[in-house]
């Protein structure tokens, strides 16, 4: 048995990032500034968008482009139970409600012709597709079913995924990603909105700095004015130059570090193919998974055990999610019982995600397999 826990996750920073920071720090212009600039125009670029809003989450990001679209109380915007607090939370803010949708079991990603359904019996502002764990939604067939609802996507796993060979990004109204430390992209905490839609980057950019018009952040620059017009109560959900300096680097290796993913989920799915026991992480050949999570699944009612017997052997795993119907609030104010959506409740309880990240040491993934083998050898007992 390894010696050391192996954590769950962690950044894949060096030397760059701290010279990156130190320059930052050295400027004297800590908050937004050029180095956000730059981060929104490189990451515009990579995902081929012609706006990227760069947040200080995901959260801030998809609460944003929902008000951008006019979002608001007693609106439904139709999403999956199977993700995180955030997606869930935004609708609230805005006094509008989820309306859930069960998953395909083979993804855990929302199912189109659930949603379709869906729809003909309700009316929605907007919907809010998660691609659970990096596996790109069926974009294609929600685009067909939701006609002109507009969707956004929470990409929070998705950098960097491909929909065939379309990079996600720039396929829906807006994307919406994190750069959370635990994420394929850290600047330990942070955010991109990208669309093509001018109107909505507008509204999310002045949004995004207290509702101020235009260029707020340039107010203490040579350029700048100290004037300002405040045209609606905005958020403070700006991206410091800080944080912006670390997601410039990160972005310079974030082919090298999806590659090295890449190549621990190839082993995973290799060493647990023979264990029927075991079901592997599905994923369409005609896409690119991003491998933010390996999404294994174990038998039911065996999960918790399975969770435990990999902490034993020092191996930090998680389950994602809980899904956000089972929660106390979400139980209590919508009344949902687990079985309201059955296969996303059935699916959680199989679900145990295995470290995925690009420090990880060949011998990190050989611990992680064979502590893996071991649990499916205790499960036969
Ligand atoms: C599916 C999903 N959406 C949204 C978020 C929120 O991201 P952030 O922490 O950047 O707000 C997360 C974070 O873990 C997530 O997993």
């Amino acid at each position: 048995m390894r010696e050391h826990f192996l954590p769950f996750a962690l950044p894949d920073t060096d030397e760059a990032e701290v010279a990156a920071v130190a320059e930052v720090i050295r400027s004297g212009w800590l908050t937004t500034g050029a180095k956000t600039r730059t981060f929104e125009a490189e990451f515009a670029k990579l995902v081929g968008a012609k706006h990227a809003i760069a947040v200080n989450s995901c959260t801030a990001a998809m609460h944003l482009a929902l008000e951008a679209l006019g979002v608001g109380q007693g609106d439904r915007v139709l999403t999956t139970p199977y993700t995180f607090a955030a997606t869930g939370e935004v609708i609230r803010y805005l006094g509008a409600d989820p309306l859930f949708v069960d998953i395909d079991p083979a993804t855990f990603n929302i199912d189109p012709a659930q949603v379709g359904a869906a729809l003909a019996r309700e009316r929605v502002a907007a919907i809010v597709p998660v691609h659970l764990g990096g596996e790109p939604c069926a974009l294609d067939e929600l685009r067909r079913v939701a006609g002109d609802i507009p969707i956004v996507e929470d990409a929070a796993h998705a950098l960097p995924a491909k929909l065939g060979g379309r990079m996600i990004g720039a396929l829906s109204r807006a994307t919406c990603f994190s750069f959370y430390a635990t994420k394929t992209l850290s600047t330990g905490e942070g955010g991109m909105i990208t669309t093509d839609d001018d109107a909505l980057a507008e509204r999310c950019r002045i949004m995004s700095l207290h509702g101020i018009s235009r260029d707020a952040w340039k107010r203490y620059t040579a350029e700048g004015s100290w004037q300002y017009e405040i045209i609606a109560p905005g958020f403070k959900y700006n991206l410091t130059d800080v944080a912006a300096a670390l997601g410039l680097v990160q972005l310079g290796k974030l082919g090298a570090m999806w590659q090295r993913r890449v190549a621990i989920a190839a082993r995973y799915d290799a060493a647990f193919a023979g264990h029927p026991e075991l079901q592997v992480p599905a994923r369409a050949s005609a896409n690119q998974h991003a491998w933010h999570l390996y999404m294994l699944r174990v038998p039911a009612g065996a999960r918790d055990a399975f969770v435990e017997h990999l902490r034993a052997h020092n191996i930090g795993a998680s389950v994602h999610f809980i899904p956000l119907h089972v929660h106390p609030y979400y139980r209590d104010t919508y009344r949902y019982t687990p079985n309201d959506f059955p296969i996303a409740y059935r699916e959680f309880q199989r679900e145990v995600s295995l470290p995925i990240y690009s420090r990880m040491t060949e011998r990190d993934v050989d611990d992680v397999i064979a502590a893996v083998h071991a649990g499916v050898a205790k499960l036969r007992v």
